[in-house]
Order: C-alpha cells, then structure tokens, then sequence
C-alpha cells in the first residue's frame, strides 16, 4: 500500500492507495475518525457494487453505520436538487459534528458527499472513497467540491479538505473500458505537468493495456503525490494550481463545441496535445516535447487533435472560468514535467489554437 500525507493547511490527511482496501477500510477510518457513527453516499451504479462490502467492513471495525443515501448515477445528479435531498437525509438520520460522511464513487459522488460534508452543520468529516480511475488521480484529492447550476458545470461548491482517502484499485476491473481509457487523459496531463518518467513509461506501457495491480497502485500514487504537491502549495487556487488546467482551456472548448458527446478525458488529451503543438509552433516548447506528448496520448488511443474549427473553439475557450478581461490563462508546457501559466490576448490564443489544430 502507498501512503500519501496531504498537508493542507485547513487539514492535514493521507491518501491511501492499495489492492484490496475496501474490506480493510473499518479499521483504515476508525484509525482517523474514531469511533462515531458513518453514512455512505453512493450512487446507483457502484453502490450495488460495493456499498455492502464496505458497510460490512466498516461494521467490523465498530463503526456505527446508520445507513446509505443512494442517488441516481451520473453527471445529471450533480444538482442543487440531489444535494439538497442528501442533506435532508443526513439531518434524518441525525448525523452530528462528530460523525462522518464516507463519499463511494467516481468523480460525481465525490463531489456529492463532499459538498454535502462541507455544508451539514456547516461541515463535518468526509472520507472520500474513489472508485473511478478519474476520482483516484483526481478529484478525491485537493478539496474542491462542486455541484452545477444551469450556467455551468460546477459553478456552486466549496474547498473541503476530506480526512482520509481510500483509493483501492481493485475496483476499477469493473469500469467500463471505454471510461477507463477517457480517464487516461488526466493522467497523460499530469505526467506531462510533473513526471517526464511517467510520461515515457506511459507511452511504452499504456495503462488500457496493463491494468495489473502493482502497475495500478504505482500509477495512481505517482499522480497522487503530483496532484498534492500542487495542492499543498496552492490550496484554493491562487496560482500554482492553474497548472493542473493544462490542455483544460481547449479542451473544455472541444468538449463544449462537441455538446459533451466526447469524454472530458478525452477532450483534454486533444486539448493537451493543441496546445503542445501550437506552443512548439510558437517556440515556448521544442517540437519534440509536442511530439513526446502526442504519442502518450496516441498510445492511450486517445484524439491527438479535433475537428472543430478555430473560430468555434475560439467561442467557448473565450468564456473561459480563467478568464480576465480581454486575456486568458493557458497552462503552457515548456518541456515534459515543467509547465508555466501564460495570460494570452484572445488574438494569441486564436494564434495558438489555429496553429495546433
Ligand atoms: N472536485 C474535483 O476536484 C474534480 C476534479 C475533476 C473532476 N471532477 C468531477 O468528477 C466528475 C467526473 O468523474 P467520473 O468520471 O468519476 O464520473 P462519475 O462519478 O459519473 O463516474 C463515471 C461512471 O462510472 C461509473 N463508475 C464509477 N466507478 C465505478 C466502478 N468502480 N465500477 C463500475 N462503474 C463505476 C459511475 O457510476 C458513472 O456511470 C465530474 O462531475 C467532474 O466535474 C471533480
Ligand atoms: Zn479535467
């Protein structure tokens, strides 16, 4: 197992990330939480999967569970509406400070529980139990918790640190593989930010192709511990963290243009490779940085490049969150495992995008 110590400074917690956790998580959460009373928030796809086991395990270790809240899986649930019949349930259930919401899922339950957590008598302990590869490398670690209004994806939520994080592997055999395969983009886009080794033992063993166990704990934890060190460094997102956007200004665009019929995975992965080859054409980076990216993507049989015109890709990237006044932020890789944030006029980023396409 690898232990990953998050030092925030709003909560310190460890991220941990194993084969076979999931029947061991009682003792893992009571060692954090002591013994209070716990409620899982699932979803309707993973909860028949593993919400007994963990439940079991968590009884095992003493933990007093008062029962599950189940919502509807998928993105459509990330709403107002779910959270607020999530919170009900909670008070239901008359879960105190001292108890503890345990978030089993992808990106979206985490999101859920965690928002739900931050907010129930304005906050108490969630542990995150991520059970897609996109909640592993990702969202389960930094805090951010979000839920989306009819403007925009994530545009209500919270930095709530959670108190433990539970990452067995194993569960990810029952992802779909196409799924599988869309969450490898994050996972190119943080080797690229950080991990120039990870990146060629990538390219050379993709990860749809080697799914072992050892190969998935190392994965994981590798993008965990690049994931945290951001954090750490910038808990709410007033610099350094900018750069896990990389190939995310672009990438959102294809998604957007697209009307989200592409994986977001997927969309930054062409996003990525964009933005590398317009940067090499610009000379921010060498051609063979731009090349090294793109084969990581190709080998993970992910889109090296989109379709869209410049002009419609220019309309969404323009509305941009990152956006200040007439310029955008673009996280740019100025080699493999070194990225730096540059503010672009719109006319530059046109520039960008056109010669990277
Ligand atoms: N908070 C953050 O920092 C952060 C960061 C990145 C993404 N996100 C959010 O994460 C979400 C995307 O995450 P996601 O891709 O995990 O989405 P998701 O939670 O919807 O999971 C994707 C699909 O996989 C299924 N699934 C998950 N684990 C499974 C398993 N072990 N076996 C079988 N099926 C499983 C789910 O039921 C769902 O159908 C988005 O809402 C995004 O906004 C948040
Ligand atoms: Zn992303």
């Amino acid at each position: 197992m690898e232990q990953i110590h998050v030092a925030t400074s709003s909560r310190p917690y460890d991220v941990l990330v194993g084969a076979g956790l999931l029947d061991h998580i009682g003792e893992l959460v009571r060692d954090v939480t002591k013994l209070g009373r716990c409620c899982v928030v699932t979803e309707t796809n993973v909860g028949p999967l593993y919400a007994d086991r963990v439940e079991a395990a968590l009884g095992a270790a003493g933990l007093d569970v008062v029962g599950r809240i189940t919502f509807p899986a998928g993105e459509a649930s990330k709403t107002l509406a779910t959270l607020g019949g999530i919170l009900e349930d909670l008070a239901e259930r008359e879960l105190t400070r001292d108890d503890v919401v345990v978030a089993l899922g992808g990106g979206v339950t985490g999101d859920m529980g965690g928002l739900a957590a931050a907010l129930y008598l304005r906050g108490i302990k969630v542990v995150q139990v991520p059970t897609s590869l996109l909640a592993m490398v990702d969202s389960s670690v930094g805090g951010k918790t979000a839920v989306d209004l009819t403007a925009g994806k994530n545009l209500v939520g919270a930095f709530w640190q959670p108190s433990l994080v539970v990452a067995d592997v194993d569960a990810l055999a029952t992802v779909p593989p196409e799924l599988f395969r869309d969450s490898c983009g994050e996972v190119v886009k943080h080797a690229v930010l950080a991990d120039a080794d990870l990146l060629d033992t990538l390219t050379a063993h993709p990860l749809t192709e080697s799914r072992g166990a050892a190969t998935l704990v190392d994965v994981v934890a590798r993008n965990v511990r690049i994931k945290r060190d951001v954090v750490v460094a910038d808990e709410r997102e007033g610099g350094l963290r900018q750069t896990l956007n990389l190939g995310h200004t672009v990438g959102h665009a294809i998604e957007s243009a697209s009307d989200f019929s592409l994986g977001h995975g997927s969309c930054v992965a062409a996003g990525l490779c964009v933005i590398a080859r317009g940067s090499a054409a610009l000379g921010w980076c060498s051609v063979q940085t731009a090349g090294r990216i793109e084969r990581c993507v190709a080998a993970h049989g992910l889109p090296t490049s989109t379709e869209l015109p410049t002009d419609l890709l220019m309309r969404y990237a323009a509305h941009d969150k990152k956006r200040h006044g007439a310029a955008v932020n673009v996280v740019v890789p100025r080699e493999v495992g070194r990225c730096e944030v540059r503010c672009v006029g719109l006319d530059d980023l046109r520039r960008l995008i056109d010669l990277g396409r």
